[in-house]
């Protein structure tokens, strides 16, 4: 199986998780994307579906699924059972880094409106130390010079990701170089330096559930 093959196997034992008659967050990536087309054809009907990105929302709607702005969820008083994303690495306590498609913002403020976090992978994300994947930090475009000079201090080797601008009008800077020992650590002490609007790293609140598939069928870790 190659790696496409690998995120459809995630994504088709994720659609066991979507909850009846309920509201469903949902993430952004190659990996979702399989999961929203699967989900047209789930038995399940998910009443809406609270959307990280623009390009997961068109999806949505263009498979016939009502997407609502999680302002409008939340006054419903309604709950959330399950929000499903993919992520760019996840350690055995299921801490991640995610941002690879540059829709962490978006993604850490709905996993938190959400009861659980379900994430889809193919075993090549999961690793014993977070970091190899460079960390997506989403950045008020006048501070990242500024945040650069910052991570260098830490020793890594931060780059502004060239030509993408996020759903939200900022930029995103990207620090190769770090080996995350700590990640709740890192993710406090980032998310407090001005012109930060969001660090990619998943620890404080990390994934309930994570859905690894290999050449051997899909392994359920959890929390
Ligand atoms: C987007 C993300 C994605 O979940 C992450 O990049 C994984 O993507 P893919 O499923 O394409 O490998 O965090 O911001």
């Amino acid at each position: 199986m190659n790696a496409d093959e690998l995120k459809k196997a995630a994504a088709r034992v994720a659609l066991e998780r979507v909850v009846d008659s309920a509201v469903l967050g949902v993430g952004t990536g190659s990996t979702v994307n399989h999961f929203i087309d699967m989900l047209a054809d789930a038995p399940q009907t998910v009443t809406a579906a609270v959307s990280s990105s623009e390009a997961s929302s068109a999806r949505l709607r263009e498979r016939g699924i009502r997407v609502i702005p999680l302002n409008e969820f939340l006054a419903s008083g309604e709950s959330m059972p399950v929000y499903v994303d993919g992520a760019d690495e996840i350690n055995p306590a299921l801490a991640m880094i995610k941002g690879g498609g540059g829709a962490l913002t978006r993604e850490k403020i709905i996993a938190q409106a959400a009861e659980r976090f379900i994430c889809i992978v193919d075993e090549s994300k999961l690793v014993p130390v977070l970091g190899k994947f460079a960390l997506p930090i989403e950045v008020v475009p006048m501070a990242s010079g500024l945040v650069m000079r910052r991570l260098q201090a830490l020793g890594a080797e931060p780059a502004e990701r060239t030509g993408f601008v996020t759903d939200n009008g900022n930029v995103i800077v990207d620090a190769a170089g770090l080996q995350i020992d700590q990640p709740r650590e890192l993710e406090i002490e980032l998310s407090q330096w001005p012109g930060v609007v969001t660090v990619g790293l998943f620890a404080l609140r990390g994934a309930d559930e994570c859905l690894i598939a290999s050449e051997q069928g899909v392994r359920v870790l959890t929390a």
